[in-house]
């Protein structure tokens, strides 16, 4: 005799909601959109299909659609033109910047919604790394954490709700939480990039916003994705030193970091379901091999059931009907 039959938790739609563990819901997602200077203006981005760069008037629409469908949060990546960019990253601290006008803009029409700005260099270096190089060709740590810092401040006056430094230099996010608190900006938040992972699935992400690399590569400041441990590491000194929220980096290839990470910190998880893993999932629905709507709403609740709190994704647009 069988005692033990889990397939009667299944046997019916009803008794399935009854028991089913994990959620998704508009309120666990972030939106992202790439920003271009200018008005009425969309481009298409060739490696990901269905994203567009858009202008600041065409992201205040799309941001007011989203927001009444539920979607409370955005981050802005800004794509500069060559001309913009320098050795230095001077245009990142420019108040008049299409990114600033952007979050302005956008507290001003919409309060309520919480807007996220990433905070590294490489949209607007000409190498394409996440800081200044120094003398040994490496990106300068201190040097470069003095301009996140900045940056970050520049963006809280202009009404930034959270910042999200993406760089992975050391101290940084002591660094800026000590420089919005003497700025007298003690309410914004810190979302730590704290496990990014030198990863080849950005390559997409940097077609984008215009960022190749010019040499070297990122294996000097993001994590080696054999390691584990280092993941630790890094989510428990960016708690220290004052981190709101933690990012885990990819997703998908990385939900063993994220469950550990959920073990280890009592900190909220953002994940990242990155550039690579959206276009991948759209060029196998190109071949007719995969329904990409069923894919994304299976992985996001995955990354979910892993433990993240919230996720950043370019899907978003494609499951909200299911949410
Ligand atoms: C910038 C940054 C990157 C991404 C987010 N912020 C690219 C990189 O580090 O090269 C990638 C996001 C994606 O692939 O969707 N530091």
């Amino acid at each position: 005799m069988l005692l033990q039959r889990p397939r009667r938790n299944r046997k019916s739609a009803a008794v399935r909601a009854l028991v089913q563990e994990t959620f998704l819901s508009p309120a666990d997602f972030i939106a992202p959109f790439f920003l271009i200077a200018g008005t009425k203006l969309r481009q298409e981005i060739a490696a990901l299909p269905g994203v567009y760069r858009l202008s600041i008037d065409l992201i205040l629409k799309e941001v007011e659609s989203l927001h009444k469908k539920g979607i409370s949060s955005i981050m802005l990546f800004p794509s500069l033109s060559s001309d913009e960019k320098d050795e230095r990253a001077s245009a990142a601290l420019r108040e008049d910047s299409p990114l600033c006008q952007a979050i302005t803009t956008i507290k001003r029409e919409l309060p309520a919604l919480c807007v996220i700005t990433d905070i590294a260099l490489d949209p607007y270096t000409t190498h394409g790394h996440d800081g200044v190089i120094d003398a040994r060709g490496e990106v300068a740590n201190d040097e470069t954490v003095a301009i996140l810092c900045q940056m970050a401040l520049l963006h809280a006056a202009c009404g930034v709700d959270i910042v999200a430094p993406s760089d992975m230099m050391d101290g940084r996010i002591r660094a800026m939480r000590e420089s919005l608190e003497r700025a007298h900006f003690p309410h914004v938040n810190i979302l730590s990039y704290a496990i990014k992972y030198a990863s080849h699935l950005y390559l997409p992400f940097r077609n984008a916003v215009g960022s190749h690399l010019k040499f070297g590569d990122k294996k000097g400041y993001q994590l080696n994705p054999a390691n584990k441990r280092e993941a630790l590491l890094e989510a428990k000194l960016d708690e220290e030193e004052g981190a709101d929220i933690l990012m885990v980096k990819p997703a998908l290839f990385y939900l063993d970091v994220i469950a550990e990470i959920r073990k280890q910190s009592t900190l909220p998880i953002c994940a990242y379901h990155v550039s690579g893993e959206y276009a991948m999932v759209m060029a196998a629905e190109e071949k007719g091999y995969l329904k990409a709507q069923d894919i994304f709403y299976e992985s996001l609740m995955s990354i979910k059931r892993a433990g993240a709190d919230c996720m950043i994704t370019y899907a978003l647009p494609k499951i909200l009907s299911l949410l």
